[in-house]
């Protein structure tokens, strides 16, 4: 079985490449230099040319502060490009994965949020993300919608592996009133390829629509913090637990944006593991590269 990945060097896409082939999943990957998702029509293209069962998008403009000052370039990234890749496979009759985030929700209560709550983003990344979702729905090709939250792997840019280089400082200020479910993203990707499976062999099957996955387990910026430097082990800082409040960023941050996991139970057959499996598994392959935190 062959797929198209979009955004093959972010912390997804380098998850599923490390783990396609155990799935019977041949990639073909299509980065930046190949098609920018800023451009619709080299998007549209990539989808139209490639000799593949199904398209996995793992692109994605991540950056939440920036996207604040950047909305445009966040809605051609996350709300264009997923449309035209939805609307080239529908064209084809080829479904598409198509990985999205717990910054739709406005943080409201204190219940995990399920696929069917309202939506309601309060920042300019999660509209971008909403709208892409929206897209893709609205071309009505056959699709998955994953929204994930607190994505961390031994690749890229992560809370992980930042936490990792604060190491040394005597004290750290970590905000301790957001609540979340981390996520290691080679535990998303082995969720979706599973799925990837069942659509290109079941295409009349259930797995289509939305669904939500993350590791098992709510926590805080905080108690991640201190779960990593614990695991870790060595020199850690004191952490300070602060408010969102005392902590400004750019952008706003959902208080509430723990993920409802039930679904994929019964739609995949999996459960998401407890994040500090994940966490564990990172750190240790962290160590097998020895340490090198800019890879
Ligand atoms: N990270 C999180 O905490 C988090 C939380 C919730 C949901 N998610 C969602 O999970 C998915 C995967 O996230 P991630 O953490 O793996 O992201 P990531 O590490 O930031 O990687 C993003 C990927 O998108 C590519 N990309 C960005 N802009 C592009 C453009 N204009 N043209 C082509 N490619 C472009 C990047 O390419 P380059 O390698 O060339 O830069 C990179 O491969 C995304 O849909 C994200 O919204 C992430």
């Amino acid at each position: 079985m062959r797929a198209l990945l979009f955004g093959p060097g972010g912390q997804l896409g380098r998850e599923l490449q490390d783990r396609a082939a155990a799935h019977g999943v041949s990639l073909v990957l299509v980065d930046r230099a190949m098609a920018d998702l800023t451009d619709a029509g080299a998007v549209a293209r990539a989808v139209q040319d490639a000799d593949v069962d199904i398209v996995i998008n793992a692109a994605a403009y991540t950056a939440v502060d920036q996207a604040e000052t950047e909305e445009a370039v966040a809605q051609a990234v996350n709300a264009a490009a997923p449309a035209a890749m939805a609307r080239a496979c529908a064209a084809r009759g080829l479904p598409l994965i198509h990985v999205s985030t717990d910054y739709v929700f406005d943080g409201a209560g204190s219940a995990p949020w399920r696929e069917t709550d309202p939506v309601g983003p309060i920042g300019a990344y999660g509209r971008s993300k909403l709208a892409g979702e929206a897209a893709i729905a609205e071309v009505g090709g056959r699709h998955l919608i994953v929204r994930t939250s607190w994505v961390f792997s031994p690749y890229g840019r992560n809370f992980v592996k930042t936490m990792l280089s604060l190491a040394g400082r005597p004290e750290l200020r970590v905000v301790d009133d957001q609540h979340g479910r981390p996520t290691a993203a080679g535990d998303l990707a082995e969720a979706l390829l599973v799925a990837a499976r069942r659509m290109v062999e079941t295409p009349d099957g259930p797995v289509q629509g939305l669904l939500h996955f993350a590791g098992e387990g709510a926590t805080t910026w905080r108690m991640f913090a201190e779960a990593i430097f614990a695991a870790a082990g060595g020199a850690a800082p004191t952490i300070v637990p602060v408010t969102t409040s005392e902590y400004p960023t750019p952008a706003r941050r959902p208080a509430n944006s723990v993920l409802d996991c039930t679904r994929v139970e019964a739609l995949l057959g999996l459960r998401p593991r407890p994040w500090r499996d994940g966490l564990a598994e990172t750190l240790r392959r962290l160590a097998e590269r020895s340490g090198d935190l800019k890879a």
